[in-house]
């Protein structure tokens, strides 16, 4: 009887000790990927279809859903296993001309591409506030803001973006990167904090636009999300 009730204690107790290592496994898994979390694969803001007949859904979802995925990806596992993935992407940006040319593409890939879908929106309303003020002051009209940022997406030779910035001195200023690059990052001839992006990349319209990119800059200015070009502003005059 004596034996039985020992046994069954060190049976309890080595139950209780798995079950206590697996919790504290978890845990370390859950930290873990709290570590890792500084970079996350972000929802797209509304539907493939949401932006029809501006950019069509199966342009969106492949954007979304594969280059975008991709550059996630491959962002992280150029960042895999170095000091990098503990940073932030603004700070992995102020020194990209040290780090290694996958880290350069992936994280502009990632980063750029963020802050295009969240500079587009379903629900369109024109600039007002702060923004429109601002932009009209610098540009002396929102027609004249629209053509020079047009020209500046228009004349990116191959892949692009084009972008609206302001800089340290709170001036707006246009500009555009090659690749994946962006004002954030150390390379860039003119450097701000983005406020507005898009996206000049083949992929961003062949299918439905093919060689007309033009056409396919001119129709962004039906998605562009002033709301959120408007609050980043404020935030980057605080
Ligand atoms: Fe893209």
């Amino acid at each position: 009887m004596k034996l039985i009730i020992i046994s069954i204690s060190i049976l309890f107790s080595t139950i209780s000790g798995f079950a206590q290592n697996r919790t504290i496994s978890n845990q370390t898994n859950q930290n873990n990927m709290t570590t890792t979390a500084n970079f996350i694969f972000p929802e797209l803001p509304y539907a493939y279809d949401a932006l029809e007949p501006y950019i069509d859904k199966m342009t969106m979802e492949i954007h979304y859903s594969k280059h975008f995925k991709a550059y996630f990806d491959n962002f992280l596992k150029s960042i895999s296993g170095t000091e990098l993935e503990k940073s932030d992407i603004k700070t992995i940006f102020s020194n990209i001309s040290k780090s290694p040319v996958a880290v350069r593409n992936n994280s502009g890939g990632y980063y750029n591409h963020k802050l295009f879908w969240e500079s587009m929106t379903p629900n369109f309303k024109d600039a007002s506030g702060p923004i429109l003020d601002a932009i009209v002051k610098e540009f002396g009209s929102m027609e004249n803001f629209k053509n020079q940022f047009e020209e500046a997406a228009k004349t990116r030779f191959g892949s692009g973006w084009a972008w609206l910035c302001i800089d340290a001195n709170h001036k707006l200023f246009i500009s555009s990167t090659p690749n994946q690059d962006n004002p954030l990052m150390d390379v860039a001839d003119k450097k701000g904090t983005p406020l507005l992006t898009l996206d000049v990349w083949e992929h961003a319209y062949y299918l439905k636009y093919q060689n007309r990119r033009p056409e396919y800059i001119s129709s962004f200015w039906h998605v562009v999300n002033w709301e959120m070009v408007n609050k980043r502003f404020l935030d980057a005059i605080k």
